[in-house]
This record gives structure tokens, sequence and C-alpha cells, in this order.
């Protein structure tokens, strides 16, 4: 098993909390047009095929980043993850991301899923470094205050 990307000092990762919930959504917010809802975290934590993680700076308690993972039998998807804009660029979603991934295999996926704004270029960089590679395009699937956007999917497999 390939060892996780290092941590960044002064920042911890642990499990999603019910309480995380709200930090969650208003750092849904901060990150993408289509956030995801309080609701939508706090179902997502109880959810027993999935896995959510929150990073957490460790000077203040305060969450600043968050990935959920799907696990349904053989297949996985990461289905969001979003850093803090003030601390991106020091390698915490590579570490998530490495995190989802190793769980996903540990769980018994074959692959892992996920789908990317085809603007999304920090995000496609990303899981490029990752070893994810694109698999098609969704047509229009996302509905964004500039029209319908093209999803790219991207796939890496567990072998
Ligand atoms: C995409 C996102 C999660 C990356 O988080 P991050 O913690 O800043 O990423 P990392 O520091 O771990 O970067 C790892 C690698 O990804 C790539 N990368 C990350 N941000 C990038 C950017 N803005 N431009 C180009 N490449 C980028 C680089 O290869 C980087 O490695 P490097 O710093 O050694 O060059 C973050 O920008 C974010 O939250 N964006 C808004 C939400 C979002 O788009 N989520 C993904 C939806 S699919």
């Amino acid at each position: 098993m390939d060892p996780l990307p290092p941590l960044p000092p002064g920042y911890r990762v642990r499990w999603m909390r019910p309480e995380d919930a709200a930090h969650a959504a208003a750092l849904s917010r901060a990150s993408f047009d289509l956030p995801w809802a309080e609701e939508h975290f706090q179902y997502e934590v109880r959810n027993p095929l999935s896995r959510a993680w929150v990073v957490e700076e460790m000077a203040n308690g305060q969450v600043v980043g968050f990935l959920i993972l799907w696990l349904v039998a053989d297949q996985a998807e990461i289905a969001t993850v979003a850093i803090a804009a003030e601390h991106r660029r020091r390698g915490l979603a590579r570490h998530l991301v490495a995190r989802a991934v190793r769980e996903a295999c540990a769980q018994g996926a074959r692959q892992i899923d996920l789908e990317v704004r085809v603007d999304n270029h920090a995000a496609i960089a990303l899981y490029r470094a990752l070893g994810f590679r694109e698999a098609g395009r969704r047509r229009g699937y996302y509905q964004t205050a500039q029209g319908p956007t093209d999803a790219l999917r991207m796939q890496r497999s567990c072998s």
C-alpha cells in the first residue's frame, strides 16, 4: 500500500461529525456554484455507505476542508471535496483524496470514479496527480450561472 502524502504541519484529519455539518455546508457554499446543504452533510455522516472526513486546523479547531466518499459494492465515488481558499496549495486535498482512495480500495472497490467540471483546472490537475484518468464526458451535467457545463468523468483503479 502506498504511503499517504504527508499532511502539512498544523492540520489533522478526522471523521466528520454531525456538528461539523454547518461548517462543511458554509465551506461548500464558498467553494461551489451548486453547494451541498447542511442536511446533505448530516445525511452523509450517518450513511453507512459513506465515508466523510474533515481537515481541522489544529490551532483553533476550525474545519478547513472535507471529503465525502461513497462506497457501493465494488464501486466507489468521490462525491465532493473542498479546501478553504486560504488553505489551498498546501497539499491538503492531495492528502484527503489519497486517503479516500486507500479507504475505497481497502473496502473492496475495484475503481474510484468522480465527476468534475471541465473548466475546474485545479481539481483536474489534482486528480491527474493522483492517478485519475479521463473516462468520458457528461454533456450539460452542471446547471451553472453561465449555463449548462459539461462534466469530465475521471477514474482510477485500485490495482
Ligand atoms: C481543487 C481543490 C480541492 C484543491 O485543494 P488543495 O488543497 O489546494 O490542493 P493541493 O494543495 O493538495 O494540490 C495538489 C495538486 O493539485 C494540483 N492543483 C491544486 N490546485 C491547483 C491550482 N489552483 N492550479 C493548478 N494545479 C492545482 C497541483 O498538481 C497540486 O500539486 P502542487 O501544489 O505540488 O503543484 C481546491 O482548489 C478547492 O477546494 N476548490 C474548490 C472546490 C472544488 O473545485 N472541488 C473539487 C470538485 S470536483
